[in-house]
């Protein structure tokens, strides 16, 4: 993915946090504190513990158990957001009102009247950057599918599969606009656009269920979701993706194992109309990490699952003034996708139009 500048040498961005609870202090905080461009200025969650323990690791920076008063009293330039779903568009919001950049932790929205009324306020100030994390975008094996797809010789992108089998959920929300919807967006970041998709649901009780979709796209390729809240989310393969151009495939298991089934290296006979039994097979191209090299930064799992690039696009979308990163519009076709799937299983699996 493309930076616009070198973030080690900017001028770091003013930035406070707020939401400090398991997901930011062990991922997005993490990630703030390796990197040059951010500096925290202060920090704030409603558990007055969490944020007196956030700011110790920020240099005793003032904390608040307040967002309101935090944002009246500290000169910041951003605010990294990484608090429940259901006040993400509130605090997103209050920050662009207070002439903050955001950076959101995914969903930036779960309701379409809350995607109108930060919508409202980002119009209002077209100068601040409103991002999303959607880091799934930024892992380096997305990157390299991304690549791939791109190349003569993966043949036109024709298929999309993508699982999540995220344990249990609390609720149907939580599965499809909060969980599920990393990968209505990935479908669009690699695909394009949605056109129509049908979905059906095995319900065990109200919000644990396993959930199929058929999907089409805008370009005429198709393909399927599995999304889940039944089962391990501990278990190897619960996220997993097969992407098919017209003449091989990827896959990539976990966000870490990635396969590409290389062209043949020779087919017998007409080569558009080849069958297995006249290819001359191209051994696979396969990457996974080497999980006992533990001192690079790269290696670190907070940056191969893309959230320390994606902070450090942010960083740079800043400073350069640019708009790369995926924001306000990303996450409302994603809330769309979720919303059209959840409108097509109570219409017993009706095709919903995107
Ligand atoms: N991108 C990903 O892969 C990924 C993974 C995990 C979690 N997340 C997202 O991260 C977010 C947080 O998840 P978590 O597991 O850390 O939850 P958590 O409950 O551990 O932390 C949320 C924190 O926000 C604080 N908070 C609540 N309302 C607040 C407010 N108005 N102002 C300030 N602080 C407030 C709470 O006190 C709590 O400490 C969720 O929105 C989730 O969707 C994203």
């Amino acid at each position: 993915m493309s930076k616009s500048i070198n973030t080690q040498s900017v001028e770091p961005v003013r930035t406070v946090l707020i939401g400090c609870g398991e997901h930011a202090t062990v991922v997005i905080h993490t990630s703030a504190s390796l990197m040059p461009g951010i500096e925290v200025v202060a920090v704030c969650d409603l558990d007055a513990q969490r944020a007196a323990s956030a700011s110790r690791r920020f240099g005793s920076c003032p904390h608040f158990t307040d967002p309101a008063a935090l944002l009246e009293k500290v000169d910041a330039e951003a605010a990294i957001i990484v608090a429940p779903p259901f006040v993400h568009a509130k605090l997103t919001r209050q920050c662009i009102e207070a002439g903050l950049h955001v950076f959101i932790e995914k969903p930036m929205f779960v309701t379409p009247d809350e995607v109108v009324a930060v919508e409202k306020a980002a119009a209002a100030r077209p100068d601040l950057n409103v991002s999303v994390t959607f880091n799934k975008r930024y892992s380096p094996y997305v990157q390299e599918i991304k690549s791939i797809i791109g190349r003569e010789d993966f043949g036109q992108p024709s298929y999309f599969f993508a699982k999540f089998a995220g344990g249990y959920r609390n609720g149907a929300t939580d599965l499809l606009r909060v969980g599920a919807i990393h990968y209505f967006d990935l479908a669009r970041y690699l695909f394009g656009p949605l056109a129509r998709l049908s979905a059906i649901s095995y319900e065990k009780q109200p919000g644990q269920a396993h959930i199929a979709v058929n999907v089409a796209f805008e370009s005429g390729a198709v393909g399927n979701f599995f999304l889940s809240s039944l089962g391990l989310w501990s278990a190897k393969g619960a996220e997993s993706m097969e992407i098919r151009g017209d003449r091989n495939f990827i896959t990539l298991v976990n966000l870490r194992e990635l396969t590409w089934q290389k062209p043949p290296l020779s087919v017998r006979g007409n080569a558009s109309s080849h069958q297995s039994g006249v290819e001359i097979p191209a051994p696979a191209q396969y990457h996974e990490p080497n999980y006992s090299n533990i001192s690079l930064l790269e290696y670190q799992s907070f940056h191969q699952n893309g959230y320390f690039p994606r902070l450090e696009a942010f960083v740079a979308d800043i400073r350069a003034g640019t708009r790369e990163g995926p924001g306000i519009d990303a996450s409302r076709c994603a809330l769309e996708a979720a919303m059209a799937v959840e409108q097509s299983i109570n219409n017993n699996g009706a095709y919903v139009d995107l």
